[in-house]
């Protein structure tokens, strides 16, 4: 017999074929987090996820070498699954000016690349489409830590960025900071919902394995849902939530419309972290909040529009105050009760949790205890990109290292 390096079938170079996929259960008891899923017809290999990191490095909208580089260093390294960044419909709709887009046809083939080699090893990728509303054309971190404080964070059109043409549900900005927005039309979010759709098509071309809609974190769709962000008086704003969720509902019916066969994520705020309650006593909703995100995750399940929902948390609120904090830190698991709280509402839904988790332990105790399906780690990747095979030893299992690496493991 002979005994050959085999090659990734139809790959675009050679690369040997990992047998099972990188990231898979070999021996020992299996955890939660490395028992496969299947959501709407796509197996994930294992439970640990990528959470979407904005790399503010892409050209122009087009994703560069690095985010191969980034994003090819965990799919080497067995992460369940992969979301790509925020990325933009529009070119008005990135959070800064080197933020990732997908209004074009040119930004297609640097994310086939990608998309292709992840593939290559064995790994699920999606992308996480977005429209930053009123928190666009901001400057990248690293920019604004060199801002100080006190100053604008608004990258003018000097330096690739358009203060004048930003808009959101209201024309309230998000702080003094940032731009002030002018209040959309009809038109304009006609425009924004076609862009929905065309970045949609182009992400079928290329082959992604779900999409994820960023409702969250104070951007557009989450500035259209929470009354502290859109006080419009028309059929799509106010006090009544139904209006609040009118059109980014529309955006995800229009988005199932074109992607149809594949999964379909959304990441949602699951509060907005504002002073006092969600409701008042006499039933006026005062902030975006847990008990309206399941209200319309019901919703989008009626509608069929959704396959995960991602809960995180924050960022519509300047003067946010997060929690629970203990000796002046944000406590591990934070956003997790959200995620306990969705899953107990919608026990058939697959549910994601998402913020501080880092402890391989704690981390399969939330899937163990059903509080969530999947977990997603951003910044843990960061630190640690062998992660996933790093949890494993912790939880005293093997998983399959890539050939390459695989004498590191033994
Ligand atoms: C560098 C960086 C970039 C991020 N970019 C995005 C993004 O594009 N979209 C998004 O929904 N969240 C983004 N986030 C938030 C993460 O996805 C994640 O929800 C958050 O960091 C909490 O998870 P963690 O504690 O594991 O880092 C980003 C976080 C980091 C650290």
């Amino acid at each position: 017999m002979a005994h050959v390096n085999a090659a990734v079938p139809g790959a675009r170079e050679f690369y040997p074929l990992n047998e099972p996929a990188i990231g898979t259960h070999l021996a020992g008891e299996q955890p939660e987090l490395f028992k496969p899923i299947e959501i709407k017809g796509v197996t994930f290999k294992n439970r640990i996820f990528v959470s979407p990191m904005c790399q503010y490095s892409s050209s122009n909208g087009h994703a560069t070498d690095w985010h191969f580089v980034h994003i090819g260093g965990f799919a080497t390294r067995g992460a369940g699954s992969i979301c790509m960044e925020a990325t933009s419909v529009v070119p008005e709709g990135r959070i800064s000016p080197e933020d990732a887009g997908l209004w074009q046809d040119s930004q297609m083939a640097p994310l086939q690349r990608i998309v292709e080699f992840c593939h290559s090893q064995g790994t699920k990728i999606g992308i996480q489409l977005c429209h930053a509303g009123r928190k666009a054309t901001t400057y990248a971190p690293w920019i604004k830590a060199k801002t100080g404080h006190g100053t604008s964070w608004v990258a003018q059109a000097d330096e690739n960025g358009w203060p004048d043409n930003v808009y959101a549900p209201s024309a309230i900005p998000w702080s003094e900071k940032y731009p002030n927005p002018k209040m959309m039309t009809e038109q304009d979010m006609q425009y924004v919902e076609d862009a929905f759709v065309l970045a949609v098509k182009r992400c079928k071309k290329i082959g992604f394995d779900f999409i994820e809609f960023h409702a969250a974190h104070g951007y557009l769709m989450h500035e259209f849902v929470s009354p502290l962000s859109n006080t419009r008086t028309d059929q799509y704003g106010g006090s009544s939530l139904e209006n609040r969720l009118r059109f980014p509902t529309r955006v995800l019916e229009r988005i199932r419309q074109e992607w149809t066969d594949k999964p379909l994520f959304v990441r949602i705020s699951a509060t907005d972290w504002a002073e006092g309650p969600e409701k008042s006593e006499d039933g006026t909703w005062l902030q975006w909040g847990i008990e309206q995100s399941i209200l319309w995750v019901e919703k989008m399940l009626s509608l069929g529009i959704v396959d995960l929902v991602d809960c995180s948390s924050g960022g519509n609120w300047f003067k946010q105050k997060i929690g629970p904090v203990i000796d002046g830190k944000i406590v591990p698991g934070y956003q997790v009760p959200f995620a306990e709280a969705m899953k107990k509402a919608h026990p058939s839904l697959i549910v994601g949790a998402v913020g501080t988790i880092d402890d391989p332990m704690v981390a399969e105790s939330y899937l163990k205890d059903g509080k969530a399906d999947v977990v997603s780690l951003a910044r843990g990747f960061l630190r640690d990109p062998h992660w996933v095979l790093r949890a494993a030893k912790t939880l005293g299992c093997t998983v399959k290292a890539a050939n390459q690496y695989e004498r590191a493991w033994h």
